[in-house]
């Protein structure tokens, strides 16, 4: 899947958005985040069309966490999508951006009075309730500065979804949502409903991340009708909104088995349907939340090789000018990627090797054990499918300045990030000044 789908110049060369990889490799410098724009544009209007063909009303809210900068604020604006965000930070980037505050849904399990409030004053469409702290400081803020918000409450369903696989515990060990099994849920709503100053309009759940199939979706779909209706039939008041939360996964590597996405949410919608008439409960709004399904197959990440190191009859090294710094994933989650040598996409037998990063850590490697043409320093290796939680979870880990990020359309390449300097890397650096005294007081001495 992934080989066949890569473009390939006459020069043998990888292509992007029209770009020949190589040349984008020179002109912008190394390591470097490609994002597709054609590709993200695609998968949005996936999500947007599956959804607003059900019901004009259902919203596809784009998760920021897994890439977001202010350019990126406006491609998902025009795509017609919401932005789920997380931080004061998103939001920040966010509001900068221009982006209509009213599809703006705030997320996130400890949420700062500062940024409650950086959300009330800049209206925010929806604050996504995690926790009683939360609940009774929104409801304080909101009284003071008389405001009325739109909450969801985010409940925790009891399933829990990984790659390949997903279990259901009665009462799931997390730390976000309010449980479900044990009642919490349900006597949250109805202290929402209670509230002068917060409005509620919805539930939310989120059940695990990179899920390649429908199932657990549909589980979820029904554990959360079945609250509805108890709301609906206890206190009677009816649920508006259903958010299913995000996670819908993409392969990485061949023999990731996957579900298309439009497959994904058609079943899922079904389900829905299904539910709604045998529970006998007015179809709610739905949203989902989608990062990694929107960005992550349109970002690839561009290396130089700087040198090999083969250690014979036990593993050949690959030396690439990043590493666990633009993409801790590999290190943090045992993530498996593919790639492909840019400058020589087909060309040369191919040999096992592990592409290891230049960070002081045994454990900065970004493949191990990939089947690639002979690798040669200076080569250009394009590692694929890295646009979600990439460049979003970079650091600047041994002080290397974060790579920049280029959006390549219809052969055009354009800066949305630039690349830091290292006058960026030092620049909240700050020397109190007896130690310069004292530093200068050693330099007298020595003279
Ligand atoms: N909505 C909520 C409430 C979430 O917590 C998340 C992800 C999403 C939406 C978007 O999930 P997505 O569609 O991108 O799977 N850093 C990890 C992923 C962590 C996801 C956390 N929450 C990774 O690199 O795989």
């Amino acid at each position: 899947m992934f080989y066949n789908s890569i473009k390939v110049n006459s020069k043998g060369h990888l292509v992007i958005g029209g770009c020949d990889a190589v040349e984008l490799a020179e002109r912008f410098g190394t390591p470097l985040y490609v994002i597709d724009e054609d590709v993200l544009r695609a998968n949005s209007r996936i999500f947007y069309n599956a959804l607003k063909s059900h019901n004009p009303e259902n919203e596809v809210v784009y998760a920021g966490k897994a890439f977001l900068t202010t350019a990126m604020c406006k491609i998902i604006q025009q795509e017609g999508l919401g932005l789920d965000v997380v931080s004061g930070g998103e939001l920040y980037t966010a509001l900068k951006a221009g982006f209509p505050t009213e599809k703006i849904y705030f997320h996130g399990n400890n949420k700062s009075e500062e940024e409650l409030i950086m959300a009330l004053q800049s209206g925010v469409g929806r604050i996504i309730i995690d926790n009683w702290d939360e609940l009774e400081l929104l409801e304080i803020l909101a009284k003071k500065l008389n405001k009325e918000p739109a909450i969801y409450i985010r409940v925790t369903p009891g399933i829990e979804a990984h790659t390949h696989r997903y279990i259901m515990t009665g009462q799931i060990d997390s730390k976000f949502g309010f449980t479900i099994s044990n009642g919490e849920a349900f006597k949250a709503v109805k202290r929402a409903l209670t509230s002068r100053s917060l409005k509620f309009k919805g539930l939310h759940c989120h059940i695990g991340s990179q899920i390649l199939e429908s199932t657990p979706y549909k589980i979820a779909v029904k554990i959360m009708l079945e609250l509805l209706k108890e709301i609906k039939d206890t206190l009677g008041r009816g649920v508006e909104e259903l958010d299913l939360g995000g996670g819908f996964g993409i392969p990485y590597v061949e023999d990731d088995s996957y579900q298309p996405v439009e497959e994904m949410l058609r079943e899922i919608l079904e389900e829905l349907e299904a539910q709604v008439s045998l529970l006998k409960v007015k179809l709610p709004k739905i949203i989902v939340e989608p990062g990694r399904a929107i960005i992550g197959n349109a970002g690839i990440t561009l290396y130089k090789v700087g040198g090999v190191k083969e250690i014979p009859g036990v593993r050949k090294y690959v030396f690439v000018d990043g590493g666990m710094s633009d993409n801790i994933r590999t290190a943090l989650y045992g993530a498996r990627y593919s790639a492909v040598i840019a400058n020589r996409v087909y060309n040369g037998r191919l040999e096992k090797v592990t592409v290891a990063g230049k960070l002081c850590e045994s454990g900065d490697v970004i493949i191990w054990d990939i089947l690639l043409p002979e690798v040669k320093k200076g080569d250009i290796i394009a590692v694929l499918n890295t646009g979600a939680y990439g460049y979003s979870m970079a650091s600047n880990y041994n002080r290397l300045p974060k790579p920049a990020v280029i959006l390549v359309s219809k052969g055009k390449a354009e800066i949305i990030v630039k690349r830091e300097t290292y006058e960026d890397v030092i620049k909240n650096d700050v020397v109190p000044e007896r130690l310069e005294e004292k530093f200068q007081g050693r330099e007298m001495q020595a003279i």
